[in-house]
């Protein structure tokens, strides 16, 4: 038996590593726009600040539910970092011993050039962006009462950011740049996992493009409508 550590070493152990904490993420995402489409109600905040309160209910429970999003989002990270620059250290190797490779030495393939400065900017925006919501939703954000239940006020909070028109920008390059994120990290994540049969590439592929279109579309789409409203 291969002990764990070296399982996960081995770049189809990475790989693996990366396609179940993407595919996991991609579920957050899908759930968090879900949520998010309650900002478009028109009812003053009601329903979105409604659902905002529903897991701050969950008490101790929420930080445990934040602290497992917050590891899998630093294990992507730490592969995805990983993973390229093994990858990279191998082409020059391959490079320097005259074995043929697809690009040149520092050339990365197109996908994982794509992946990595994708990848750098969402993670840069995730940063930003927990600061902006997160903790300003404690530090900053008025109270509000619902059918006579007090609350945060987080829609409150929100919907003035997207007042700005730098913070929209950069809403909506996030939302772009998660779609094409997850366009080629969809299609790699089957196919590592071994769950490609090539009969299946073809819907597969146009699964991938359906959910990193309407993620997109989405999420840059809640800024502009609450910009322009
Ligand atoms: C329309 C764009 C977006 C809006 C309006 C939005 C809104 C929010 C708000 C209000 C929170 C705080 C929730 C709370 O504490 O109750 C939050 C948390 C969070 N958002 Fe977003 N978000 C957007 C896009 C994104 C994107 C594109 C990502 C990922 C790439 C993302 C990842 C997260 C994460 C990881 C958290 C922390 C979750 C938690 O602590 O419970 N968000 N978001």
């Amino acid at each position: 038996m291969i002990p764990l550590s070296r399982a996960l070493e081995s770049s189809i152990g990475r790989k693996f590593v990366m396609s179940i904490s993407g595919i996991a993420l991609v579920l957050f995402v899908i759930v968090h726009l879900l949520g998010n489409l309650t900002l478009l109600v028109p009812d003053g905040g009601v329903a979105f600040n409604k659902y905002a309160a529903a897991f701050e209910d969950l008490g101790p429970f929420l930080y445990v539910i934040e602290m497992g999003l917050l590891a899998v989002i630093l294990i992507h990270i730490f592969w995805g970092v990983t993973v390229t620059l093994k990858n990279r250290a191998a082409r020059k190797k391959a490079y320097k011993e005259g074995i043929k490779t697809k690009g040149g030495p520092s050339n990365m393939t197109l996908l994982s050039a794509n992946m990595i400065f994708s990848g750098i900017f969402l993670g840069i925006f995730i940063v930003v962006h927990l600061w902006h919501f997160r903790v300003r939703k404690v530090t900053e954000a008025g109270k509000i009462y619902v059918e006579g239940q007090e609350m945060t006020n987080l829609y409150g909070l929100v919907v003035e950011a997207f007042q700005h028109p730098g913070w929209v920008a950069f809403y909506m390059a996030a939302g772009l740049v998660l779609g094409f994120h997850l366009r080629h990290g969809f299609w790699s994540a089957f196919q590592s996992v071994g769950a490609m049969k090539p009969e299946w590439s073809g819907a597969i592929n146009a699964i991938g493009m359906f959910i990193a279109v309407l993620l997109a579309i989405g999420f840059l789409g809640i800024p502009l409508y609450l910009f322009l409203m």
